[in-house]
C-alpha cells in the first residue's frame, strides 16, 4: 500500500484502476467462498468500498530523511557504501531504466522472462513495483519469493544477467534501505 496516494496502477497486473476499484476489489476477496468460512460473506456496499477508497488514497510513503527533493541521497548524510549503490543503481546495475522519478517506478509492465530459469509456463509481463519505503515490506516480488532485498538484487543479477560482486551486492542493498 506504499504511496498509494500517487500511484495510478495497481496491483501486479495492472488490472486495477482506481482507489475506488481497488476497494471493491478487496470487497470481492472477502466475499470469496474460501475466506467467507474464516471471516464471514459480505454484501458489496459502495459507499463502504467508496470509504476505502479514499482512505487508501491518503496512505503515503513512509519517509526517506536522506533522499534530497530530487530522489537522490543527500551526500552528508549517506555513507560510502550507500552512495556507491545509487551509482550501480543508475549506471552498471541499469535498476533506474524501470525504477525511477519520485516513486522509483515507471508504471510500465515488463516481461522479465523468468522462464529462461526453469521448465514451465511462462510469467509474462508484471507491473514494477516502486522502490520507495521498499525496507518495509517484505517479502519482495509479487509472490513474495524473495524474502530479503539480498535476494531481490540476486534475482536482478540473474534477470539482466549484470555479473555483480559481492561488494556491488551490498551497496545496492544499502542503496535500497534508504528509498
Ligand atoms: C526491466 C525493468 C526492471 C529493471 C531493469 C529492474 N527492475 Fe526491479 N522490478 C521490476 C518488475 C517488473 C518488478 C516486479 C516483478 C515481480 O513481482 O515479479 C520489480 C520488482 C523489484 C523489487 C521488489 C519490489 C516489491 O515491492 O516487492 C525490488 C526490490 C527491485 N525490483 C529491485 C531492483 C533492483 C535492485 C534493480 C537493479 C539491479 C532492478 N529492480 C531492476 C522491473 C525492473
Amino acid at each position: 500500500m506504499r504511496g498509494n496516494f500517487n500511484l495510478m496502477q495497481l496491483s501486479s497486473k495492472r488490472s486495477v484502476r482506481s482507489m475506488d476499484h481497488f476497494a471493491e476489489i478487496e470487497e470481492y476477496f472477502d466475499g470469496d467462498p474460501g475466506m467467507m468460512q474464516a471471516i464471514g460473506p459480505r454484501g458489496h456496499q459502495r459507499t463502504v468500498s467508496n470509504r476505502m477508497g479514499d482512505f487508501n488514497a491518503i496512505l503515503d510513503f513512509p519517509p526517506a530523511p536522506k533522499l534530497g527533493p530530487m530522489g537522490k541521497l543527500i551526500k552528508s548524510k549517506a555513507n560510502e557504501s550507500e552512495l556507491r549503490g545509487e551509482q550501480l543503481f543508475w549506471g552498471k546495475a541499469q535498476c533506474s531504466s524501470c525504477h525511477s522519478g519520485p516513486a522509483f517506478v515507471d508504471d510500465y509492465m515488463h516481461d522479465l522472462q523468468v522462464e529462461r530459469f526453469y521448465i514451465g509456463r511462462p510469467e509474462g509481463p508484471i507491473k514494477t513495483f516502486p522502490l520507495r519505503g521498499i525496507k518495509d515490506s517484505p517479502p519482495y516480488l509479487h509472490d513474495g519469493r524473495c524474502p530479503t532485498l539480498h535476494d531481490a538484487v540476486e534475482f536482478f543479477n540473474l534477470v539482466l544477467e549484470l555479473q555483480l560482486n559481492k561488494q556491488e551486492k551490498e551497496d545496492l542493498v544499502a542503496y535500497m534501505l534508504c528509498l
